[in-house]
């Protein structure tokens, strides 16, 4: 007859699982430990996903950045306070006053802007690994959104010290919504909590700093990992076609995975430690409304917006381009692709020499055509004749559309085998164009957004 157990014990047991409860200390210890781990990682993994090349540990790098934020971000709210006639003085007091106040302040800085890079280079691995291909076209998408969050992340957390930098720098990013059409106005009003910046922008900023996303980061962050797992793990490059056994040897995770992901971990929290202890976060004057500065710029990582916002019409650069640009990557996993690519860094030997050139072409001609609108044609006369809309707007845009189906023609040529070369080569041109434009309005505009040379 089967054992009958109360439901206490059923309880009991299913959190101490008595009866495989080893007896010594050491057992013991070395027991929770390992089944704590497998709760978050699988028991074995394809020993060709350990290579270091195939990721670069840089999902691993995100989430222990993740965690460094909301743990530095904790500390930081003992002292904070957010109103606009306190919070620069408290934040002042953080770095003079409070024990170690400069070092948490300097590490959630170094941190957030990290985690910008490297959740971009970890979405450059997903994709140049073919790591976006079902079973996994689902994950691609929550990361993007959680590339969104990010980016709300470090935008609200840019305004919280109220100096004369993120004063500013939330004015121009904030400005930005006013161009798109229809709603616009009113969200920009709504996330500004009135007409201008001021004490309900930083309430508001502060309330989505600090509960909003950090929740939804979370939420997102499982449901990614979840994701991850379901998928059977990470991407495993393709066997050789003379390969006599294709299945993955798999070995088991505890050491080998743990011990890579702890070795990654040490070493982004050594970078991290040393860039906090040797450089400051910035903190400029008090925020003054009436005192912008020349020039005013976005943070950096919208400075290719910004940049794109001194050549085009303002709906097409930070609305139409935008959105044309978010649809295609939504739209990239769901491609009718007829090779057997995943795994392998950008696909094959044709793909990459197609990257090389398609970058060294967007390298060249994007800071040609900046130096043209700026010098030759003057800005704003694209097109001399036409309303602002057409030879701003609607010509440089569809200009854009043809170079990146010339792109795809040229690459896949007349045979249908080439259509993921053909994708990533768009995918490397506009994306090294982006680059190019953050780096212009981050280092080559001075006084007025004038090109100037940085050094
Ligand atoms: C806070 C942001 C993010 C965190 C913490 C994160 C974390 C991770 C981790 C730990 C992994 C598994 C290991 C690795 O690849 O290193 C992973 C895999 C993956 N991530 Fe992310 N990620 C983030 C953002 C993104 C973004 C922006 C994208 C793309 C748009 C993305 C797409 C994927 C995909 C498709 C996989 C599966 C890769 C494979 O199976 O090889 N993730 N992510």
């Amino acid at each position: 007859m089967p054992e009958r157990t109360t439901l206490r014990r059923r309880v009991w047991q299913s959190v101490f699982p008595v009866p495989i409860i080893p007896r010594t200390e050491q057992q013991r210890r070395r027991y929770f430990f390992a089944h704590l781990v497998l709760h978050f990682r699988p028991a074995t993994v394809p020993e060709k996903t350990l290579k270091l090349s195939l990721t670069w540990g840089l999902g691993g790098m995100a989430a222990v950045l993740v965690l460094l934020q909301i743990g530095t971000g904790l500390l930081l709210k003992f002292v904070y306070e957010p109103t606009a006639t306190a919070a620069y003085e408290s934040i002042r007091a953080l770095m003079t006053e409070v024990p170690f106040g400069l070092l948490v302040r300097n590490l959630h800085h170094w941190c957030a802007n990290l985690l910008v890079l490297v959740i971009f280079l970890h979405m450059m691995r997903v994709f140049f690994t073919g790591a976006f291909h079902p079973p996994r076209q689902f994950n691609w998408i929550i990361g993007l959104l959680l590339f969104g969050l990010v980016l709300v992340a470090n935008l609200t957390g840019y305004l919280l010290p109220w100096d004369q930098l993120s004063f500013w720098a939330i004015t121009v990013s904030t400005g930005m919504l006013e161009y798109i059409p229809g709603i616009g106005g009113e969200l920009q009003e709504t996330i500004r909590g009135g007409t201008e910046i001021g004490p309900a922008t930083l309430r508001i900023f502060f309330a989505v700093h600090t509960a909003v996303v950090p929740l939804a980061l979370g939420l997102l962050m499982a449901f990614h990992f979840w994701r991850t797992r379901k998928a059977g793990g990470l991407v495993v490059p393709r066997a050789p076609k003379d390969d006599p056994d294709p299945d993955p040897v798999r070995v088991p995770a505890i050491p080998n995975l743990l011990v890579r992901e702890a070795t990654v971990a040490v070493v982004l929290v050594a970078v991290v430690m040393m860039l906090s202890v040797f450089f400051n976060a910035p903190l400029a004057e008090p925020a003054n409304p009436g005192l912008s500065p020349n020039p005013t710029k976005a943070p950096w990582y919208f400075s290719g917006l910004q940049e794109m916002l001194l050549h085009l019409h303002p709906t097409f650069a930070v609305f139409i381009i935008p959105a044309l640009v978010a649809a295609a990557l939504v739209c990239i996993p769901y491609g009718n692709y007829n090779q057997n690519i995943d795994g392998v860094w950008f696909v094959s030997q044709y793909g990459r020499h197609t990257a090389l050139k398609t970058a060294a072409a967007a390298i060249v001609l994007t800071p040609v055509l900046i130096a043209m609108d700026e010098w030759m044609i003057k800005p704003g006369r694209w097109f001399i004749d036409l309303p602002p809309q057409i030879g701003r707007g609607l010509l440089p845009t569809t200009l854009l559309l043809a170079v990146a189906v010339g792109v795809y023609r040229l690459v896949k040529g007349r045979t249908s085998a080439f259509r993921s070369e053909a994708v990533q080569a768009v995918f490397v041109f506009f994306t090294v164009t982006f680059v190019v434009l953050t780096i212009t309005g981050l280092w080559f505009r001075g006084k007025g957004m004038l090109l100037v040379w940085p050094w």
